[in-house]
């Protein structure tokens, strides 16, 4: 199945535009981790995974259609060229939705996450676009339907559909209409994140390109897979039964895992900075402490703190450069 196939499975007949489109959708952060595709078109993955979506970061998008002309893509109030990697991406996802060849979007995205910085800007991106381009066409598709779209972005999009919890399954069919996030219902207020910005700067390798070349190149990832459905399993349950201390071993126990099979894939992968190891093992000898800490960190040099609001004081004070956010604030 091509994506196009794919996509007429979802969207119902109406392929005029009817009005502006917008679209607003939030960062996620994996708790058990997406790394490999079985189907690189299709964005399919070898494994579920299990996030939590801060909805004070992510993106805006608003969206209309123009008769001629190309695609205009303006990101944080700049005009983007169009031989740029983001705006080819972009465009190539936006062919799948064209009324027709002659004309082009005009795209205005803002993001309140720095782009491409392993923060998963891509994610909320492609959710935001997805939520504008079913308000701009009137489609008025279910959260699971803008899952499956949003995932043809970027496979993370798909989490970001949602608050909270979100649970991408990897599904089992070759045409991908199994494969899409659900909310996991589950509230848990005092839950924290916290951010340690090791460096914002762009990544050298994206995810994409990562992830597959772990995949052709990494003898150790065949052993992710499994682990990674093992892992995605023992956090639910965890999230069900709020028990952090499963959720916050088992997450960075995954983290780990995921950046080991970068590591051993040749040539490697290293997305850690000194700084990133230095915070490791600060979140370490805190635990040592007594402070209930777990780390886990995405394709990129930062930290991503996991605890319970009872040690933000003990945390303030040991890591005072730390942004702490609320998921369900
Ligand atoms: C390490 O969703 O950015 O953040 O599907 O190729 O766009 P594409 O990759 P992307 O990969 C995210 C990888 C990750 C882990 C995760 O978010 O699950």
């Amino acid at each position: 199945m091509t994506p196009i196939d794919f996509i007429q499975h979802i969207l119902p007949p109406n392929h005029t535009p009817v009005k502006t489109g917008y679209g607003q959708a939030p960062v996620n952060i994996a708790l058990s981790k997406y790394w490999g595709k079985r189907d690189v078109a299709l964005n399919l993955p070898t494994n579920g995974s299990l996030s939590i979506s801060l909805p004070e970061l992510g993106t805006e998008t608003r969206l209309s259609w123009h008769e001629t002309g190309p695609d205009k893509i303006t990101l944080n109030n700049e005009e983007m060229a169009p031989e740029a990697p983001f705006v080819k991406r972009l465009s190539r996802f936006l062919n799948f939705f064209r009324p027709d060849a002659n004309g082009g979007f005009d795209v205005e995205t803002l993001n309140t996450v720095p782009t491409a910085a392993g923060l998963a800007s891509s994610a909320s991106g492609y959710a935001a676009l997805v939520k504008a381009l079913d308000d701009c066409f009137q489609w008025q598709l279910a959260p699971r339907e803008l899952s499956l779209l949003a995932r043809l972005g970027s496979g993370s999009a798909s989490r970001s559909l949602y608050d909270g919890f979100a649970l991408w399954h990897k599904g089992e069919r070759a045409d991908g209409l199994d494969s899409y996030a659900e909310k996991i219902d589950q509230t848990w207020p005092e839950f924290c994140i916290g951010l340690l910005e090791i460096d914002t700067s762009t990544k050298p390798i994206g995810s994409t390109q990562g992830m597959q070349q772990t995949v052709n190149h990494c003898e150790l990832y065949q052993a992710w897979p499994e682990k990674a459905e093992q892992d995605l399993a023992t956090i639910h349950r965890a999230i069900l039964d709020k028990d952090f201390q499963t959720l916050g071993a088992t997450a960075e126990n995954n983290a780990l895992a995921m950046h080991a099979t970068m590591i051993a894939t040749w040539p490697p992968i290293l997305y850690w900075q000194p700084e990133s190891v230095a915070a490791m093992h600060r979140v370490w000898q805190l635990r040592q402490e007594g402070v209930t800490v777990y780390f886990t960190m995405d394709a990129g040099p930062n930290l991503k703190l996991l605890f319970l609001e009872t040690e933000t004081p003990a945390l303030m004070r040991a890591l005072p450069e730390m942004k702490c956010l609320k998921p369900f604030a």
